[in-house]
């Protein structure tokens, strides 16, 4: 079963009289989830489904039309993926996407062939006939191109639309079929007008209801949350992100004090961190949260530990004793509540589902650390309630809920924190020094309104010294340096052009500051080649 698949076993598309939807049928273009996320910009629910849905499952999902994505075959190829030609007597409309315009010419009759010329990057699409799909546009699209095959030859009822300097057939409709190709990619943010021909289909072409609001969202989820675990006990591990503090917010609000919330300090926060997300849960919102000091322990396990595989892996075993010891003492519970978002159901098999019930079982917890079994003996059944949300419909949802802002707009942090910030081997002083400079910096980019500018800004302790002079002394000191970058989703990232008079308050601060530093650097890498974090 592939991981599409599973998510397709998991829900089905929620019920089209609560909401409309366009399912996305992946034919393994790197854009798929892209595509999925612009048409909930819409607001409407979109959801991605293997390519292989079969005509009959498509029609009891009932969606409100069918996108067929971009992907990395030629449709003549032996083995190239297929679409149950049924679904094209469905009735329903169907925007095909490259691969999926592709697809569309061949199986209805028309053809394609390898380009002569093949086309990447951006080229200005002529809108040769309007129609409902480019309704209201320029007739000049700045579109993103990526492929190496043409459609020669147009499928009966078919009409070209669009057409670029090296393709001819760029666009192509089947109005009174609603059929409708593009050669080129709508969701990438290359194309000019993109999300404007994406609306027309869903919502003018579809007629799709844009009824997918984050309070629908949430109402539905405290309805589905008490059916489920209604009066049962559900434990909640929170690390201090958005994801699980968001859910620690909807899980009391459905169940009260029937949930627990446990939060393991490994001692690798930042400063003040773990005192104010207890403080803020407890005495702000009446959330008791289980504090456990594990600091100690974390820190023994590391001991003469520079390797950071190594570093990753004690952590994370760490971490699932610590989890085991805690939920034996405070349980037993009958779920597992976990912030797994919707890009994780897709990419990731870190569950598995129980024949029996058909529910998702954790078979590793998806701790932020993405390692860790937990013993047969010690099994829960899930609760996932953002399993198909996107990180900002999860922004949103918070918001809706109230979390507060210094929760809901907080930077990423990675689960082994600051332990993989100190680079080699991790002390409680080295902890310190890096926690008072990471401390400046993250006041300085506040003071200077960058922060929400910026996907990540931090401070990474290096294992070398280097010298220095201060009044008239010699020193031989540590450096920190500051890495800060720009991303959509942390998969690629740039290095911030951040102004010079801040980077020069920073060093500033930090050298006179904190003791035991004596220079600052700047990371000008981006990713890739290098990553975000520097172990
Ligand atoms: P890299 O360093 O791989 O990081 O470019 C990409 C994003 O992931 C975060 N990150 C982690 N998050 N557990 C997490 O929850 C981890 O072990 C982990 N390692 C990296 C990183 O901060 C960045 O946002």
């Amino acid at each position: 079963m592939t991981s599409t698949q599973a998510a397709l076993e998991v829900e089905k598309l929620p019920d089209k009289a609560l909401t409309d939807s366009i399912a996305i049928l992946d034919f393994g273009s790197q854009y798929s989830q892209l595509i999925a996320r612009r048409v909930r910009e819409l607001r409407v629910y979109s959801e991605l489904l293997p390519c292989s849905t079969s005509a009959a499952e498509l029609k009891r999902l009932n969606p409100s039309g069918v996108i067929l994505s971009g992907g990395p075959s030629s449709v003549y190829d032996r083995g190239a993926p297929t679409l149950d030609r049924e679904i094209w007597k469905l009735g329903l409309p169907v925007l095909g996407v490259c691969y999926g315009m592709q697809l569309m010419a061949n199986d209805l009759g028309g053809r394609v062939e390898p380009a002569e010329v093949r086309e990447y990057g951006r080229a200005t699409l002529t809108v040769v006939h309007h129609g409902e799909l480019f309704y209201g546009m320029d007739p000049a699209i700045e579109s993103w191109m990526s492929h190496g095959d043409s459609v020669t030859e147009l499928p009966p009822g078919f009409a070209v639309t669009g057409r670029t300097m090296d393709t001819p057939v760029a666009a192509i409709a089947d109005e009174e079929r609603r059929f409708y190709g593009l050669q080129f990619h709508p969701e990438v943010v290359h194309t000019v007008g993109g999300q404007e021909i994406l609306k027309n289909f869903v919502l003018n072409v579809c007629r799709a209801t844009p009824s997918w609001t984050m309070d629908r969202f949430i109402d539905r989820a405290l309805v589905d949350i008490r059916q489920r675990a209604g009066g049962k006990r559900v434990l909640l591990a929170l690390s201090g992100g958005v994801d699980s503090s968001t859910l620690a917010f909807l899980l009391h609000k459905a169940i009260g004090e029937k949930l627990t919330c446990m939060f393991i300090d490994q001692g690798f926060m930042r400063k003040n961190e773990p005192e104010w997300l207890v403080e803020t849960f407890e005495s702000q919102f009446h959330i008791h949260v289980h504090y456990v000091k594990a600091r100690d322990r974390f820190l023994e396990k590391l001991k003469g530990v520079t390797d950071p595989e190594e570093k990753r892996k004690k952590i994370g075993e760490e971490f699932i004793r610590v989890f085991e010891e805690e939920s034996r003492r405070l349980g037993p519970f009958d779920y597992l509540a976990q912030g797994t978002l919707y890009p994780d159901v897709i990419e990731s098999a870190a569950t598995q589902i129980d024949p029996k019930t058909g529910e998702r079982v954790a078979v590793k917890i998806k701790s932020h650390h993405n390692v860790g079994g937990l013993p047969p003996d010690l099994q829960f059944k899930l609760i996932e309630p953002f399993a198909k949300l996107f990180k900002d419909e999860v922004r949103k949802v918070a918001e809706e809920l109230g979390v507060p802002e210094g929760i809901r707009v907080r930077h990423p942090f990675p689960g082994p924190g600051l332990a993989i910030r100190v680079l080699g081997e991790v002390t409680r002083e080295r902890l310190k020094t890096l926690r008072e400079a990471d401390w400046i910096i993250r006041e300085e980019i506040k003071a200077h309104k960058l922060y929400r500018q910026v996907w990540q800004i931090f401070g990474v302790l290096l294992p070398t010294k280097s010298v220095g002079v201060m009044g008239d002394q010699r020193t031989y000191q540590n450096q920190i340096v500051i890495r800060a970058v720009t991303s959509e989703d942390g998969m690629t990232a740039d290095w911030a052009r951040l102004p010079y008079d801040l980077l020069e308050t920073i060093s500033r601060r930090i050298v006179n500051e904190v003791p035991g530093v004596n220079r600052v650097l700047y990371d000008v890498t981006s990713k890739p080649p290098a990553t975000i974090e520097w172990e």
